[in-house]
């Protein structure tokens, strides 16, 4: 008997679309197996003006084709004025800080977290949530251990300002999520699988550098654990990053996993390798709808215990962007969607 399970309208909590070519490729791929998506602002230039924000979601519905998605979308995380933050929360879902330079296209990040304090006390006040790249520039492996003190200092300085801690990946931040009631925090598909070993350990593998970078075995089983029951706290966010071919197959490697379109029956095989399929529509949906109090668009997504054969590359008009486990075979597949 072949097993499956229907999913209801799964959430990607932390996405990047890019734009032009790579838009127009990624966004159906994403638009397919999720009813909605949390969209990073890290353009060239940043998402950091309402302005900017509706014409990057127009481009976005119209490289949407037939599907139903709704783009959640957010600002880049600068120093904004009362008027500007009042009239564009209604059109986002929240406002995500980069420390400058910590990853692709964050020069215009935050230097100093103290010297931006207005801004975090208006996002409170107005109920705007924060959401974080938490890394420290310190040695590549502790970069996130060393960012814990900030959210610390965050949490309890703006006790009403809802914080996620984004793409966490190591087992010092699963013990965080409950020591604040108002920090949440988001995890890829990559950081619940892989190790530094897969990235480094034996050939390096470019298409699974990304940033943070994926942490020790006792980190990944910390956050499977959280993950696999559900942890109220924690959400589905891939991260999933493309970049094209000669980005990644390079010296210089941009950082990002492309998982997109193989995110849902990835997770569906992980849960029931562990036996816990019945947690996956908490980890994939609801747990965000009760975080954000989003009501996305009604999609039933069924996965089945059937293999495919992930491509060796999605290919656009101009580019190829190389997905994880491009290639190979995954035991678990999409097998309806309404
Ligand atoms: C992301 C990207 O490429 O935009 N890269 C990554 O490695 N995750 C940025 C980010 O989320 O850090
Ligand atoms: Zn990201």
């Amino acid at each position: 008997m072949p097993k499956k399970i229907t999913l209801r309208s799964p959430l990607d909590m932390h996405l990047h679309l890019r734009d032009g070519d790579m838009l127009k490729l990624v966004t159906p791929l994403t638009a397919e197996s999720f009813s909605g998506a949390v969209i990073m602002p890290n353009l060239v230039p940043p998402v950091d003006s309402l302005d900017r924000l509706l014409e990057y979601k127009q481009r976005i519905v119209d490289a949407l084709g037939h599907y139903k998605f709704d783009p959640y979308m957010t600002m880049f995380f600068r120093q904004y004025s009362e008027k500007e933050l009042a009239v564009a929360k209604d059109h986002m879902i929240g406002i995500k800080l980069y420390p400058a330079g910590a990853t692709t296209n964050s020069e215009a990040g935050v230097k100093a977290l103290d010297a931006v304090e207005p801004t975090f006390k208006m996002m409170e006040e107005m109920g705007i949530p924060l959401m974080v790249h938490g890394e420290t520039h310190g040695f590549v492996m502790d970069r996130e251990k060393e960012f814990l003190d900030s959210y610390d200092y965050l949490a309890t300085k703006f006790p009403k300002l809802k914080i996620t801690m984004e793409h966490i990946t190591t087992a010092d931040a699963v013990k965080m999520l409950d020591r604040h009631e108002n920090l949440r925090a988001t995890v890829t598909l990559q950081h619940l699988i892989i190790t530094l070993d897969d990235v480094a350990g034996g050939m390096l593998n470019p298409h699974l550098f990304c940033k943070p970078i994926a942490k020790r075995p006792e980190d990944r089983e910390a956050l499977l654990q959280a993950a696999l029951q559900a942890h109220p706290k924690l959400m589905f966010g891939s991260d999933s990053a493309p970049h094209p071919l000669e980005k990644k197959e390079c010296c210089g490697c941009a950082a990002g996993v492309f998982t997109s379109p193989l995110a849902v029956a990835r997770l569906a095989q992980l849960f029931d390798r562990h036996d816990k399929l019945d947690k996956l529509q908490a980890f994939i949906s609801d747990n965000a709808q009760n975080l954000y109090g989003v009501k996305p668009a009604e999609k039933l997504v069924t996965v089945t215990n059937e293999r495919f054969q992930v491509p060796a590359a999605y290919v656009g008009h101009d580019q190829h962007v190389v997905p994880m486990h491009a290639g190979e075979e995954i035991e678990w597949s999409i097998s309806h969607i309404s």
